[in-house]
C-alpha cells in the first residue's frame, strides 16, 4: 500500500483543495488529508471544524467516486514530518496554482526532506480554481459576498458562524 499525505491549512477547504485530493486518490491507494497549522496564517476555523468540513466534502464526492471512500482526514498535531512518519507516508502531495505557490512551497518541501527524507509531489492546480484561495473566500464572506460555487457544502455556514454572522 502506498500512503501519501495531502497537508494544508484548509481554513476552509475550497474546491481547489478538493480537486487535488481527488486526483491524489486516483493515483495512490491511501490518502490522508492532514489539517495543520501554518504559523504564517491567522486561522479562523478551529482545526476540528476544518477537519469536519473536509470529511463532509470527501464523503459527498465518494458517493460518485469510489476512490474517495478510502481517503482519511486527520489533524496534524505537530510537525508534518512526524505525522508522515506516523502514517508511513511515502510522500506529501500538494497543489500549485502558480509560481507564487511554488515559491512558498519549495522551502517547506526541501525542509521536510531535510528533516525526514519525505519527498513532496506537486500537482498543477486546475485552472478553473487558479483564483480560489481560502483567504479570499474568508474575506468575501466577511463582507457578505457569494462564494457558494467555490467551496463545498457547509463551508459558508461554518464561516458565517465563526465570524459571528447570522445564518444565511
Ligand atoms: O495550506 P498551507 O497553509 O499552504 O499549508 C501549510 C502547512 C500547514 C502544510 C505547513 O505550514 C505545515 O506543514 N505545518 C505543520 C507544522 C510543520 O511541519 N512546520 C514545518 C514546515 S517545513
Amino acid at each position: 500500500m502506498t500512503t501519501v499525505v495531502c497537508p494544508g491549512s484548509f481554513d476552509p477547504i475550497t474546491l481547489g483543495h478538493l480537486d487535488i485530493v481527488r486526483r491524489a486518490a486516483s493515483m495512490f491507494d491511501d490518502v490522508v488529508v492532514g489539517i495543520a497549522k501554518n504559523p504564517g496564517k491567522s486561522g479562523l476555523l478551529d482545526l476540528e471544524t476544518r477537519a469536519e468540513l473536509v470529511r463532509a466534502a470527501v464523503f459527498t464526492v465518494a458517493q460518485t467516486e469510489p476512490a474517495m471512500s478510502r481517503v482519511r482526514v486527520a489533524v496534524v498535531p505537530g510537525l508534518l514530518v512526524d505525522f508522515c512518519r506516523e502514517v508511513e507516508a511515502v510522500a506529501v502531495v500538494k497543489g500549485l496554482r502558480g509560481g507564487g505557490d511554488f515559491d512558498a512551497e519549495q522551502p517547506m518541501a526541501l525542509m521536510n526532506r531535510h528533516l525526514s527524507g519525505v519527498e513532496t509531489i506537486f500537482l498543477p492546480g486546475d485552472q478553473r480554481y487558479a483564483h480560489v484561495a481560502s483567504s479570499l473566500v474568508k474575506d468575501i464572506v466577511r463582507h457578505g459576498g457569494p462564494v457558494d460555487d467555490l467551496v463545498p457544502a457547509g463551508v459558508v455556514a461554518a464561516l458565517r458562524s465563526a465570524l459571528g454572522q447570522p445564518a444565511g
